[in-house]
């Protein structure tokens, strides 16, 4: 017998969406078993933040702890940050370098690739107490996430036999992903941020083109990506994941001014001083110059010009949600280069010119549905029915159906003869 509420999506296009899925607990429980350890692959971080042998850095997937560390075999490892003895946490430090990870409670000590290597008093004192001869070291070691590392980019399942990183990806976020870490990257920064909402508000949000120059002002004020340029989102053929792009200089100035007029959006009424920190240095092969690149259910990819991060999306309750910043470049950057990035960086992150009010979105959803739990959105905006894998128009809540296709498959609430 399940625990949690009847979930109910009341159109198959899942262009209603329930307020309960943010709100209630037992959901939210059933979430970490049925998707942060389900059929998926998550985010865990880049290879470039553990370079050398012992480097090591802790994380969250979903709620659980995790470290991730280069072992002596030179490749990343992961696993449950939690000692077997009575599942304290080992690792307590954010990163670092060790040759073996030691549980402060009773100093039990793993090796780099989660192996139990001692325990203090085995064979007990004066030869009394102790664990029993036939204790299995083999057996109690931390728990083993498998990882792959797709250019760079590590992620982790707690599947026993999962679908290969890169179909799970599909083949739009497989080449992205390539393009985007086609050279070797270096880690520039971090930022952190505290979102009281549900998690899932985020991954609608990364996921949602058509409020980015409407709620966030500095984008049209500053011309950094109307609705008239080219864009759209591009998803995978079961369209969990979505990567949202616009194209620098593909419109006309004159037809943006008439239709964000109409909108009622504000535009260049004033100026910065320092207008060059917003240039779009090119450095792909396309003329693609922002992509919010998401995959279900942990991290988005961004590419604001040449500002690029990882979000982690780490929930800690129904109603907060921990987004892990890193910032990067490549490693043949110049200094001047990378300080173009730093300054442009201050485009997004917690206080971020066009992502401060991402936060603020999150949790007026958030607060706004909390007490209607039968009461649904209306995600429709550029049509309903099936979900296409390739969305032309800029302006659509399509990317988010996607989204809600897969969380209702993964969590058993997709209704008969449901959209994928
Ligand atoms: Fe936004």
């Amino acid at each position: 017998m399940r625990n949690e509420p009847a979930i109910v999506f009341p159109k198959r296009d899942f262009s209603r969406v329930p307020y309960a899925v943010y709100h209630d607990e037992a959901v939210y429980a059933a979430e970490h078993e049925k998707i942060f350890k389900g059929p998926t692959w998550l985010y865990v971080g880049l290879a470039a933040e553990v370079p050398n042998a012992g480097d090591f850095r802790t994380t969250r997937l979903g709620e659980t702890p995790v470290v991730f560390n280069r072992g002596s075999d030179g490749k990343v490892h992961a696993f449950v940050n939690r000692c077997a003895h009575r599942g304290a946490i080992v690792r307590r430090e954010p990163y670092g370098n060790a040759k073996d990870h030691t549980c402060i409670y009773h100093r039990w000590a793993y090796d780099l690739e989660g192996n139990l290597l001692g325990v203090p008093f085995q064979r007990g004192v004066n030869g009394k107490g102790g664990l029993a001869p036939d204790f299995d070291k083999a057996a109690h070691g931390l728990r083993k996430l498998r990882v792959e590392d797709y250019h760079g980019v590590v992620f982790a399942t707690f599947a026993a036999d999962p679908e290969p990183l890169v179909d799970y990806l599909g083949p739009h976020h497989a080449r992205h992903l390539a393009r985007l870490f086609a050279k070797p990257v270096k880690v520039i920064g971090y930022q952190r941020q505290v979102l009281y909402g549900n998690w899932k508000l985020y991954n609608e949000n990364v996921r949602d083109q058509y409020h980015g120059s409407l709620l966030h002002e500095f984008i049209t004020t500053f011309g950094i990506s109307r609705v008239t340029q080219n864009g759209g989102a591009w998803m995978d053929p079961r369209h969990r994941h979505s990567i949202s792009w616009s194209e620098e200089g593909s419109d006309s100035t004159a037809e943006a001014n008439k239709l964000y007029a109409e909108a009622k959006v504000k535009q260049g009424v004033v100026r910065l001083h320092e207008e060059e920190f917003l240039d779009y240095r090119r450095e792909y092969p396309d003329k693609v110059s922002i992509t919010i690149c998401s995959v279900f259910p942990n991290v988005t990819f961004q590419q604001i010009r040449n500002a690029l991060a990882t979000r982690q999306i780490r929930p800690k309750r129904p109603g907060e949600t921990e987004l892990y910043w890193t910032l990067f470049g490549y490693q043949d950057d110049t200094p001047d280069m990378t300080r173009h990035r730093l300054l442009q960086s201050n485009l997004a992150g917690p206080a971020g010119l066009i992502s401060m009010e991402d936060g603020e979105a999150v949790e007026i959803t958030y607060r706004g549905t909390v007490r209607d739990r039968d009461a649904h959105s209306v995600v429709e905006m550029g049509g309903g029915g099936a979900i296409p894998t390739d969305v032309t128009i800029k302006v659509s809540d399509i990317p988010l159906r996607g989204f809600w296709s897969y969380w209702a498959e993964l969590m058993g609430y997709a209704p008969e003869g449901a959209v994928r």
